[in-house]
């Protein structure tokens, strides 16, 4: 799903990045325990996400896809200079990259907006090489229960009705074939979850 006008401008704003680069993305680092030569992010929106993900993997090569063309073009002048970087409309749920492309796949905060979700996590599955990783950062149907998560709820449009609690997206990794380990927390009572999947097989 496009984000609307209030997540677009909560997603293009400085204090998104700072969180991304000094909260979201060293914790999956630290998760990390590959190589990543060719890595994929999903949803990748501005282009904040390519930039950290060179800082930390330094990967030989790097594609970054999103839905909403108007961050495609973001993303293209804001990480243009990255070498071997590459920014595609696309959706997750349908990749079109050949079996077993890529070493590392990144989601920063996007299959909560995937009604089909299931349909992402199985599409990410198929593109990674086996013994690759998934690394996510996510929000799930707890996030909308409890603290803030609940009047946040009114203001973002997110697909309610088919998004996932965190254990049912776990289940649905390890049904495809991933080792899965994750970890969850709620800073100023804003529930979400973040780990790794292995690909096994
Ligand atoms: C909450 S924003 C996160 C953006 C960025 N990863 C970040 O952390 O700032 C979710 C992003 O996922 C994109 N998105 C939503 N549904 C998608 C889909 N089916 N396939 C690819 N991207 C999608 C949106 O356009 C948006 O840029």
């Amino acid at each position: 799903m496009l984000l609307n006008r209030i997540e677009y401008w909560a997603m293009n704003n400085p204090l998104r990045g700072f969180v991304q680069r000094h909260y979201e993305a060293p914790r999956l680092k630290r998760l990390s325990g590959s190589a990543a030569d060719n890595v994929l992010e999903i949803g990748c929106g501005q282009g904040t996400g390519a930039r950290i993900i060179y800082d930390l993997f330094a990967p030989q090569k790097y594609v970054g896809i999103d839905l909403d063309p108007r961050m495609i073009r973001r993303a293209r002048a804001k990480a243009s200079a990255l070498p071997n970087a590459t920014f595609l409309e696309g959706d997750v749920t349908d990749l079109g990259f050949p079996d077993a492309s890529f070493d590392l796949v990144v989601d920063f905060g996007i299959v909560h907006h995937v009604p089909n979700w299931k349909d992402a996590l199985a599409e990410v599955h198929r593109i990674l090489k086996v013994n690759g990783e998934f690394l996510f950062e996510d929000l799930c149907v707890e996030t909308w229960e409890r603290g803030i998560g609940i009047p946040f709820k009114k203001l973002a449009d997110h697909p309610y009705e088919q998004m996932f609690r965190k254990r049912e997206f776990t289940d649905k990794l390890e049904a495809l074939g991933f080792d899965v380990e994750t970890h969850e927390d709620s800073p100023f009572s804003f529930y979400h979850f973040w780990g790794r999947a292995g690909k096994l097989s």
